[in-house]
């Protein structure tokens, strides 16, 4: 989605701007470009394509300025093309980048057009450059001018402004669409994420909703969505700069993969002590608000709706109560029925992803109470839940999301025992599950080890045009989660289907053309979808299984990879790595952009 970067400061910040953008790059985009304060008033770049087309353009021809905006495009409004490139501007009067989608943009421009206002672009954001234009005849300062305008705006913006006559300050705004600020020594900053602005700083302002904020080199001024002045806490950042680097791996998601028994580890440190959950990680208020759930409603999108389509396994069958799952742009839209003592569980890595937060939004006042499970702190769904628990994997660069899953999977396992405590689960399942969990960093590290065979593996797929992936249980999520990877970042199709439903319809697809994966742990299941798998065999379908024991047996078009041992629980996670590993590989023969694939964007901010 898109990226904002903003600077102002006592130094050129062209080249601040560029790194911003750089770093934003794994979010998804189609054009860049900058606006800044120079000796002639405002100008500014555009390109199409990568930022790198944009910084080549600017090297030729630099901006020498203090003060600047930059913004990575992921198109809505309009074709990825120059023209639609933000920063967007009024005349030559002021420049403006945006984030998110501004719904009335239609109305908006008919009437800015009938008093004669010039548009130069298809985009929803140009209105909001003539809006300040214009509200700018009626007051003199930037502030109380964007202060006016953003209650004309229907929908989601995080906006940087810059305006000539005054060169030494930026304005910002933010509503449901994600921004920070930057605070440095003598110079701030703002940015889609803290990531961009970890080269000049590591501590952070969080905007709320409606806030408006001024920024100058010494100072920050914030009001709040009724005009008042407000203080906003600073915070520093979190993880290791480090954490925002690609290292020795050549890959992002690669790095990611490898990270996980760390960030396993990350994720259950102090929530754990001997062989019990320590409950107090949910917040204070968590005990009395599981006390009163009855059922669980479960909404998230992509990779994170596929850990809560796991925990669905867990919550019925280890809690003993019912819990559903649906993907965000559904259930926001749909007429929904909320069963008393509901407990409305919202899983996003980002925290930001539109739909998500649109569903909380919509049932928030009719729910028990909401808990997210997120991996950025300060996100609007951690800030707007009213418990939260944080996954601890640090940034995620690549766009398809690994870590996060894992991670999620491990907080989402520690939530069903805190549920559970109160219904089926005895002391004696949760030291067995607490066991487990803690084996987990070493078992994943072995899974790790397997990467060599899963490379050879990967060049049975690197020509294919289809694939299929086979999983039961547990493990048909799982299974879902390594199709919905190997299509994101290979482009080959592949579909995924629970075993059992094999005989009802997917089975005509089956021939040599099309190889089948299946995760096959040693589980109640296993005869089940060793039956499955040899229906599969007998359409002449080669298969690729990654298997828990000797009971899969390889064959001439069978290929069988054996996993670590692992506790039954907590096979969902384990079998999750050789898929991770398959679809990168698979990429990475393929040659495709493995971290930022096309069409795609990292945190989805815009329905
Ligand atoms: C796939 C992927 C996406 C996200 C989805 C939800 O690899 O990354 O499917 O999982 O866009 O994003 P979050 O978890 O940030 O809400």
């Amino acid at each position: 989605m898109c990226g904002i970067v903003g600077a102002v400061a006592s130094r050129p910040v062209q080249e601040i701007l560029l790194e911003g953008l750089r770093r934003l790059e794994y979010r998804g985009y189609d054009s860049a470009g900058v606006a800044l304060q120079t000796e002639k008033g405002i100008q500014r770049c555009r390109r199409t394509g990568k930022v790198q087309a944009l910084a080549d353009a600017l090297h030729d021809q630099p901006l020498q300025g203090k003060t600047g905006i930059a913004h990575t495009r992921w198109a809505t409004h309009g074709v990825p093309n120059e023209a639609n490139a933000h920063p967007h501007m009024s005349a030559d009067q002021l420049a403006v980048v945006h984030n998110g989608i501004i719904e009335n943009f239609e109305e908006l421009k008919q009437e800015l057009q009938a008093q004669g206002y010039e548009f130069s672009s298809d985009t929803d954001t140009e209105v909001i450059a003539h809006l300040l234009a214009r509200e700018l005849n009626k007051v003199s300062s930037l502030h109380t001018a964007v202060a006016n305008i953003i209650g004309q705006l229907e929908g989601a913006y995080a906006l940087g402004v810059i305006e000539k006559s005054d060169p030494s300050q930026l304005v910002t705004a933010r509503k449901g669409s994600p921004l920070v600020i930057g605070v440095g020594m003598g110079e701030n900053f703002i940015a889609s994420d803290q990531l961009a602005l970890l080269q000049v700083t590591d501590r952070f302002m969080f905007l709320e909703d409606g806030d408006v904020a001024t920024l100058t080199a010494e100072q920050i001024i914030v009001t709040d969505i009724n005009g008042a002045k407000a203080e906003r806490k600073v915070s520093q950042f979190e993880h290791g700069v480090s954490a925002a680097d690609k290292g020795e791996y050549k890959h992002f998601m690669l790095k990611e993969i490898y990270e996980q028994p760390e960030v396993i580890s990350a994720c259950l440190e102090g929530r754990i002590s001997g062989d019990k959950l320590l409950e107090q990680c949910f917040g204070a208020r968590a005990a009395s608000i599981f006390d009163q759930v009855k059922q669980v409603q479960i909404i998230a999108c992509g990779t994170s709706f596929h850990a809560g389509l796991i925990a669905k396994y867990w919550i019925e069958e280890l809690v003993g109560i019912p819990c559903m799952v649906e993907v965000a742009s559904e259930y926001r839209y749909r007429t929904v029925v909320i069963p008393q003592g509901t407990l409305f569980l919202t899983i996003s890595q980002s925290g930001e992803t539109a739909d998500t937060l649109a569903a909380l939004r919509e049932v928030q006042s009719r729910v028990l109470a909401s808990l997210v499970i997120c991996n950025v702190p300060g996100s609007s769904l951690v800030r707007e839940s009213d418990l939260a628990l944080m996954t601890n994997a640090g940034p995620e660069i690549g766009v398809a999301s690994t870590k996060a899953f894992t991670t999620q999977l491990t907080a989402l396992m520690l939530t069903t025992i805190a549920l559970g405590r109160r219904h089926n689960l005895d002391a004696q399942t949760e030291a067995t599950i607490i066991s487990a969990l803690r084996k987990l960093p070493q078992q994943v590290e072995q899974a790790l080890a397997m990467d060599a065979d899963i490379e050879q593996m990967a060049g049975a797929f690197a020509e294919k045009h289809h694939t299929l992936f086979l999983g039961r249980g547990t493990l048909y999520p799982v299974a879902k989660e390594g199709a919905l990877k190997l299509k994101e970042i290979s482009y080959i199709h592949a579909e995924c289907y629970p075993a059992g439903e094999l005989k009802h319809g997917p089975l005509a697809l089956v021939d040599k053309d099309m190889p089948v994966v299946a995760v096959a742990p040693q589980n109640d299941m296993l005869d089940k979808l060793k039956a499955n798998l040899q229906e599969v065999r007998a359409r002449g379908g080669e298969l690729f299984v990654f298997a828990g024991s000797d009971r899969v047996q390889a064959e001439e078009g069978t290929y069988v990879l054996t996993m670590p041992e692992c506790e039954e629980i907590m096979q969902p996670v384990l079998y999750t790595i050789p898929l991770q590993l398959l679809s990168y590989h698979v990429a990475v023969l393929k040659g495709t952009d493995v971290d930022q694939p096309r069409n795609l964007a990292k945190s989805v901010t815009v329905e």
